[in-house]
């Protein structure tokens, strides 16, 4: 059993090899969008990443267009329903109370409008045969991944790079997929250890030249993600909150176990995630 900052993560920290596990559990709808105080670091994070790169960073797609402008009017609603300290919402400008940040409510760029009022990444995907197809996204913060090089994927093809993931989890995500229904929401958190802080890591770990000491992998990424289904318009909506904190403001008991994790890493887990390869 892992308690404390590890409980809930994924992949599972139970002293087993280190593998993939789907992971979801369903989350009440108030519970979609974790608003907390380091929104406003985060947004300054954001900006930078929007001022440098709006258009790798912000992608729509024709077939997505008219799912974004669903989730820009449900993130206004939910925020006007759950969030009122926070947020002030009218028609034309979203308002954040605690730093007087202004958003306006440009319902010609959905998307351009939702990543500059918060602080989560969204991707949108919209039915596509019998799958899933991402084709409308904002992330600012990838992690050694790019919105352009999966922009129009189905579900599968963008996992194509994930050791064992077509194996292991595919048919339980599209079979957890398959069973929402209209508002559910669910949410996993994954880890992962890195060798920096940054946020807005763009290239492949398969380009990345691997970390060769575990001692180096310092940081620890959480990305809290929830995947939230409309029905009108058919869409569903994954969301990743990103949140990195150095490896020494861990319980040591934890950083142990999370380097143990890395250290004992199957290999092919180990190489995509540019992880020293045990020996
Ligand atoms: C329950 C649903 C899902 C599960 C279980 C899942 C699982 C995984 C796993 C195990 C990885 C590799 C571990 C890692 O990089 O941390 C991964 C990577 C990734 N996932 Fe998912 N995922 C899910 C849904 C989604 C959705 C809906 C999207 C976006 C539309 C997405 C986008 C990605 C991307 C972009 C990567 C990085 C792939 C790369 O390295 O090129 N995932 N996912």
């Amino acid at each position: 059993m892992t308690a404390g900052v590890l409980a809930g993560l994924t992949p599972p920290l139970d002293g087993k090899p280190l593998r993939w596990s789907v992971g979801t559990r369903p989350i009440p709808v108030n519970q979609w969008l974790n608003v907390d105080s380091t929104r406003h670091d985060t947004m300054r994070a954001k900006d930078a990443v929007l001022d440098r790169d709006t258009a790798g960073s912000v992608i729509t797609t024709p077939a997505g267009v008219q799912a974004s402008d669903a989730l820009l009017a449900a993130i206004c609603d939910h925020l006007t329903a759950w969030h009122s300290v926070e947020f002030a919402v009218t028609n034309g400008e979203v308002v954040d109370l605690e730093s007087g940040r202004r958003t306006l409510v440009d319902r010609t760029k959905p998307l351009e409008t939702v990543a500059r009022m918060l602080p989560q990444d969204f991707c949108v995907l919209t039915p596509s045969a019998d799958t899933w197809r991402m084709t409308a996204a904002t992330v600012c913060f990838t992690s050694r991944w790019n919105l352009e090089s999966k922009i129009g994927l189905t579900i599968g093809e963008i996992h194509g790079p994930v050791p064992g993931y077509e194996q292991r989890v595919a048919h339980a995500v599209d079979h957890v997929i398959g069973r929402m229904d209209d508002g559910s929401v669910l949410k996993r958190s994954n880890w992962t250890l890195l060798d920096t802080p940054e946020l807005h890591l763009r290239e492949p770990a398969r380009s990345t030249a691997p970390t060769t000491n575990i001692e180096k992998l310092q940081w620890l990424r959480v990305e809290h993600q929830a995947l939230r289904r409309f029905t009108n318009p058919d869409a569903l909506i994954f969301t990743i909150d990103t949140r990195v904190r150095h490896i020494g403001d861990v319980p040591s008991v934890d950083r142990q176990r999370l380097r143990e994790a890395v250290r004992t890493a199957p290999a092919d887990i180990a190489a995509y995630k540019a992880w020293p390869v045990s020996t």
